[in-house]
């Protein structure tokens, strides 16, 4: 294992889901899970195969009731490739015969090697190493390289290359009883014998995928064997000793959402036919590789820089340049898995403040899929009887709610109503990436028109949302759900929402001010014409800033109070809960197991009045508050921190990023405790075999932008790069490069009590750097050395 390759030596079926997502190769338009060519999904593997933004909706039956979901389907699996001796059987991992087995990621290079060796029945044994890419500069191509070798023998070896559409999505256990059947009118193909294909549709959005496997063989006649539901290829290999065979599949995937394309199976056989041969493809897949780690460069010493290396691997597998050509959000699970069907949620909070500061053309695009559905937030909104537009909690394709009405507790076998749907909150997050992007790209060109046109909606949902109430003299938001999802009612309610929520207060605050500063910059015609189309009266600038000022945030005992009420609700006893069930992050689970809730208890799933602390930086969330009526001074702030750590349970990988950040920029010593938590959500599958299911994408950036802007303090505001350095002495030595207004590889790099800063040669304007109490100003092709002062030390908790 190096700081460039993740290897896995040896084959335990137990950890090869999770190893299979992490394993996973892509580029942005599809990805393929690192299963084993040879296998079939089966209890132990589970290929997948992804194309972003690619959904269909099927209904199912659960608990006696019709539901509907839209899942991000699991197309035709390419990989299959398998072989045998003497008509034999089929060598797999699990079979006995498997002497070794390695494999390892160059992430660097974005290929996944495996090297196994098999005895057959007659004790031959048979070396396989293979090479695979998911091509980075093509986005529709992907290739796979065998080389067998016979170890001291000759002989035949059989060998099987397919497309396979009999395929389902049947990843996650817990959506086992939903319907999984999304392929229909499959037809299998040969252009020639060595190149098969595979056309099918999805059942209800229509959507058409053709797929070609074009196969390179030395010596071989190949069979094209097809099935219905496969297209297949077959051949023999002579192996002598010490000499290796090699075959190299090519493969490519279109589907009718492609431009520039007359029909998906046509332009798939084209492509794979015109295909360069492996090494070629190696070469260009490479290079493509080289030029996106220059643009993402991240140098962290030790185990955490490898495993941010890994997670930086996989954001821009999900979300690479070739992100910004298409109509997609961010999958919560990356394109790794079908946890959360593939769906958005607000996750891309912890995504595109990372990605603003180096591929600024994806943070764009990913905001224009929310423009793009700002007509289905409207109606949304008018179905609930408000203005503006509501954003769905999930979003899938066309920007209705898609979450799930039932959700199932494995624990209890039961299926229990979904309320995560009032997390209206997503709203201000979408706002927030809107604001965020442009403070860091400048690009006001999208603020002023689609920027403009989000940020005004949300606004108005948000200023419509809020009621006056005379006795607190105050605006209320009421009957919604924070980012802790564990309080979706309050006990015995009968209706679901909570009251007050301070993170959706305050942030809706926030989104109220941000609209109010829009509205006074915007160019006259800019907002005449802006104010049409939003429908904005004349009179809605003074309600906003109104309920920009009189929104309610309830405190109890000096501290922030999650929610109004938060503090009559129940104590629990952690240590009763910890003792009887050692794992105690899924606590919902565990109570409504014992048929109790955990709505009844002072009990967070992760962090939500804290999440504020992750958004804002010190100064604004004091200047927040101050404009609520309320000093937040750092008594008040430390306090509130140390309430809820004590009833945070952890139950989302967001949460100890969200805890490591709040807490380093605290300075406070146990910030490592979670920062390690965060690092290690997938790596150590630490929430208990959900990374079999798919990468957590939004913990994996967060940690990225925890190293970027959390230890950093970096802003990106008034025209100028702003930086509060926090220590974290586990963490002390870091560098990266950030592409800002227009200077490409802008470096940035910290040493104990010292920055520097180095601003490549342009013809640009000098960056101007604000620190605490000082600033400078760096021309281009020059750096800048900054002592930082001692008083950056770490605090004891
Ligand atoms: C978290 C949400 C998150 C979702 C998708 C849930 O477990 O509670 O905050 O948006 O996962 O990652």
């Amino acid at each position: 294992m190096t700081d460039e390759v993740w290897q896995y030596e040896g084959y335990e079926p137990a950890q090869e889901r999770v190893r299979e997502s992490l394993c996973t190769l892509g580029n942005g338009y599809f990805a393929t899970r690192g299963a084993a060519p040879e296998c079939t999904a089966d209890a132990v593997h589970y290929p997948g195969t992804y194309a972003a933004g690619c959904y269909n909706r099927l209904t199912s039956t659960v608990a006696g009731r019709e539901v509907e979901n839209e899942d991000l389907v699991n197309l035709p699996n390419w990989l299959p490739l398998r072989f045998r001796t003497d008509g034999g059987t089929w060598f797999t991992p699990d079979g006995t015969e498997l002497l070794s087995h390695c494999q390892s990621l160059d992430l660097r290079a974005g290929v996944l090697e495996r090297e196994s060796r098999y005895t057959d029945v007659a004790g031959r044994t048979l070396r396989v190493r293979q090479l695979r890419l998911v091509h980075m500069a093509d986005p529709h191509l992907a290739a796979l390289r065998t080389e067998f070798t016979a170890e001291g023998w000759s002989g035949e070896l059989e060998v099987e290359s397919a497309l396979d559409a009999t395929v389902s999505n049947t990843g996650v256990e817990r959506y086992r009883a939903l319907n999984s059947l999304h392929l229909t009118d499959t037809e299998a193909g040969a252009a020639n014998p060595d190149t098969i294909w595979l056309r099918c549709r999805t059942t209800a959005s229509d959507l058409r995928i053709g797929m070609a496997a074009r196969i390179a063989t030395p010596e071989a006649a190949i069979e094209v064997c097809n099935e219905e539901w496969r297209a297949v290829q077959r051949f023999r290999l002579r192996l002598r000793p010490g000499h290796s065979a090699t075959v190299d599949k090519t493969v490519a995937l279109h589907t009718s959402h492609d431009p520039a394309i007359a029909d998906p199976l046509g332009a798939a056989v084209d492509r794979v036919s015109h295909a360069p041969d492996f090494p070629t493809l190696l070469d260009t897949h490479r290079m493509a590789w080289q030029h996106l780690w220059q643009k993402a460069e991240l140098t962290v010493p030790g185990d955490a820089g490898r495993i941010l290396r890994l997670h930086l691997f996989h954001v821009l597998q999900t979300l690479s340049p070739h992100t910004a050509d298409l109509d997609v959000g961010v999958p919560a699970r990356g394109l790794h898995g079908e946890a959360y069907r593939g769906h958005v949620f607000w996750d891309e909070l912890f995504v595109l403040p990372y990605l603003n500061l180096h591929f600024p053309e994806v943070s764009r695009a990913l905001l224009t899929y929310r423009h793009r559905r700002l007509g289905a937030a409207r109606d949304a909104a008018r179905a609930v009887g408000r203005a503006g537009a509501m954003y769905p909690w999930q979003s899938g394709s066309d920007g209705r709610e898609e979450t799930q009405e039932m959700h199932l507790n494995p624990r209890s076998g039961r299926w229990l109503p979904d309320h995560s749907r009032l997390q209206h909150h997503v709203g201000s997050a979408v706002a927030y990436n809107v604001w965020r992007y442009w403070e860091a790209s400048g690009d006001t060109d999208f603020l002023h028109t689609k920027g403009a046109d989000m940020l005004l909606e949300i606004a108005q949902f948000w200023a419509d949302s809020a009621t006056y109430d005379e006795s607190l003299r105050r605006y209320r938001i009421r009957g919604v759900v924070g980012p802790d999802e564990y309080h979706d009612a309050y006990p015995d309610a009968k209706e679901p929402g909570l009251d007050d929520n301070a993170y959706t207060n305050v942030t809706a605050a926030w989104v109220l001010e941000r609209a109010l500063e829009l509205l006074r910059t915007l160019p006259e015609p800019c907002r005449r014409e802006l104010a049409e189309r939003t429908g904005l009266d004349t009179d809605a600038p003074a309600r906003w800033e109104d309920i920009s000022r009189e929104l309610y945030v309830p405190f109890h005992s000096g501290v922030i109070s999650q929610f109004k009420g938060y503090e009559e609700l129940a104590a629990l006893d952690w240590e009763r809960y910890r003792a009887r069930y050692g794992d105690i992050r899924r606590l919902d689970r565990i109570l409504e197991a014992e048929g109790d809730t955990v709505n009844r208890y002072q009990a967070s799933k992760q962090a939500d009045v804290l999440m504020l602390g992750h958004l804002f930086s010190p100064g604004e969330l004091r200047g927040l508050f101050a404009r609520l009526g309320h000093p937040l001074d750092d008594e008040i702030w430390s306090r509130t921190v140390d309430y809820y750590l004590r009833r945070t349970s952890h139950g989302s990988t967001l949460s100890g990023l969200v805890h490591g950040w709040v807490l380093a920029r605290a300075k406070r010593a146990d910030a490592w405790e979670y920062v390690q938590e965060a690092l290690k959500g997938d790596v150590a599958d630490l929430q208990g075999g959900t990374t079999g299911e798919g990468i957590h994408l939004g913990a994996m950036a967060g940690t990225l932008d925890l190293v970027q802007r959390g230890l950093t303090g970096l802003e990106t505001r008034g025209g100028a790069l702003w930086l509060d350095p926090v220590p974290l002495p586990e963490l002390s030595e870091y560098g990266f490069t950030i592409r800002y207004r227009g200077h490409w590889g802008v470096r940035l790099h910290m040493r104990p009590g010292r920055l520097s800063v180095r601003v490549p040669d342009s013809d640009r304007a000098p960056i101007d750097i604000e620190l605490p109490g000082r600033t400078v100003s760096v021309a281009p092709g020059e750096s800048c050395e900054l002592a930082l002062p001692h008083h950056w030390q770490p605090r004891s908790s």
